[in-house]
């Protein structure tokens, strides 16, 4: 087994890292406190090409595999976990389930200017009134002569506002269950599209999240993605493969917190000689370092498994549930090793610790990716 990344692999993990420092690192902590979107940070994102990483050059994007992707993801995330999850929602759910799915206009229109950021994507399951239980959405696309009429609500919608391409989903015939559920390519600033107010979150504060109001809106048909009733699979494969992103964004989480503990540890004092030199220190970063490895492993192994045409459902599941309770794991116990000032802003880990929590709610992590990989094994 070679564990060892290719030269191009290492070439774009350093080339993230690199970004993350000089441009991501400065203002972090500003950005977080005034729920600010890293407009200009994200556009130099689209310049580098990580914005459509895994897509097809001839759609504009990088042609890389899931393992270069979920290694930038994991240094990007290490100093800016809201430029991560907009990093995962264009390249995982936007870009990927346009260029598997759609059609070719569909790529000629959206993907290329998603792949290049162009412009932002969106993609909008969730309602007030379903979540995790996904197939008892209530947002209706009624079929009238050339085009559908979408009416309903959607939630939680990362980059909400900042997105010019949005692709919803909806029931087409709501008698049929899951089998009557369709997914569409939907433009920003169509006539009955409403944009909620921000949320006012605990954690990734930099990205923006808001809820999605559709009255009457028509969209052509066109736009519908897919053959009529694959609507649900549609966003259940795409959720699938962007779960490895969000895994890779919780692995970051981990991995930046819980070097700031390291260093601090090798310069804090107490009782005569640096806080590492105590086991109730040392032991804490021996855990924090074991369980990273442990999920960056996992990530890995998910992301492998989708560049080799392997079913990555369970995978991708393990490497989600388990990374995002290592990052609540190991940016609490950062916290704790930076003791007082690791409670204030300027340490950086309060505020990971606060962007961890939403890798174990988002997606139902704890506990909808229980279902995914019970139902996996149990079906093997
Ligand atoms: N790939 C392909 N098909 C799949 C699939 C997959 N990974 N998972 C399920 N399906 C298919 C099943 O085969 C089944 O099809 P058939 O009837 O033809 O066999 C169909 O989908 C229904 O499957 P289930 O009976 O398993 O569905 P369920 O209702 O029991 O739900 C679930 C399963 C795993 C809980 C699913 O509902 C789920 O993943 N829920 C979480 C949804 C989620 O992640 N929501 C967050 C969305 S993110 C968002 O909206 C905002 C944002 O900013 C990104």
């Amino acid at each position: 087994m070679d564990f060892n990344l290719t030269e191009e692999q290492i070439m774009i993990k350093d080339a993230a890292r690199d970004f993350a420092r000089t441009e991501l690192l400065p203002g972090v902590i500003e950005r977080d406190e005034l729920g600010k979107f890293p407009t200009e940070q994200v556009k130099k994102m689209g310049e580098l090409g990580f914005l459509g990483m895994m897509v097809d050059p001839k759609y504009g994007g990088g042609g890389m595999d899931t393992v270069s992707y979920i290694l930038a993801m994991e240094e990007i995330a290490a100093v800016d976990a809201s430029a991560a999850v907009i990093m995962s929602v264009n390249n995982s759910l936007a870009c990927w389930g346009i260029e598997q799915y759609g059609s070719e206009s569909q790529k000629q229109k959206y993907l290329t200017k998603l792949a290049s950021g162009e412009v932002l994507g969106a993609f909008a399951l969730s309602e007030p009134e379903a979540g995790s239980d996904a197939t008892k959405q209530r947002t209706t696309a009624i079929e009238k002569d050339d085009h559908y009429i979408i009416n309903g609500t959607k939630n939680w919608i990362t980059n909400g506002k900042s997105a010019s391409i949005y692709i919803i989903i909806a029931h087409t015939h709501p008698e049929k269950g899951h089998k009557g559920i369709n997914a569409f390519i939907v433009e920003r600033g169509v006539e009955g599209f409403d944009i909620g107010p921000k949320e006012n979150k605990m954690g990734i504060r930099g990205s923006d999240t808001h809820s999605l109001m559709f009255t009457d809106v028509k969209v052509p048909k066109e736009n519908r993605i897919g053959e009529d009733g694959f609507g649900f699979k549609f966003a259940m494969k795409v959720l699938s493969g962007g779960r490895i992103g969000i895994a890779a964004q919780a692995l970051g989480i981990a991995k930046g917190a819980y070097k700031l503990a390291l260093n601090y540890s090798k310069e804090r004092r107490a009782f005569g000689t640096e806080i590492s030199n105590h086991q109730a220190i040392a032991f804490k970063l021996a855990d924090m370092a074991t369980e990273i490895d442990a999920a960056r492993f996992l990530c890995l192994k998910a992301a492998w498994d989708k560049d080799q045409g392997k079913n990555y459902d369970v995978s991708g599941a393990m490497a989600k549930s388990f990374t995002a309770t290592t990052a609540m794991k190991v940016t609490t116990e950062a916290v704790q090793v930076h003791g007082g000032y690791g409670y204030v802003r300027e340490y950086h880990v309060e505020r990971m610790m606060r962007d961890a929590k939403i890798t174990e709610i988002y997606e139902g992590t704890t506990e909808i990716q229980k279902i995914v990989i019970s139902r996996g094994i149990l079906r093997e």
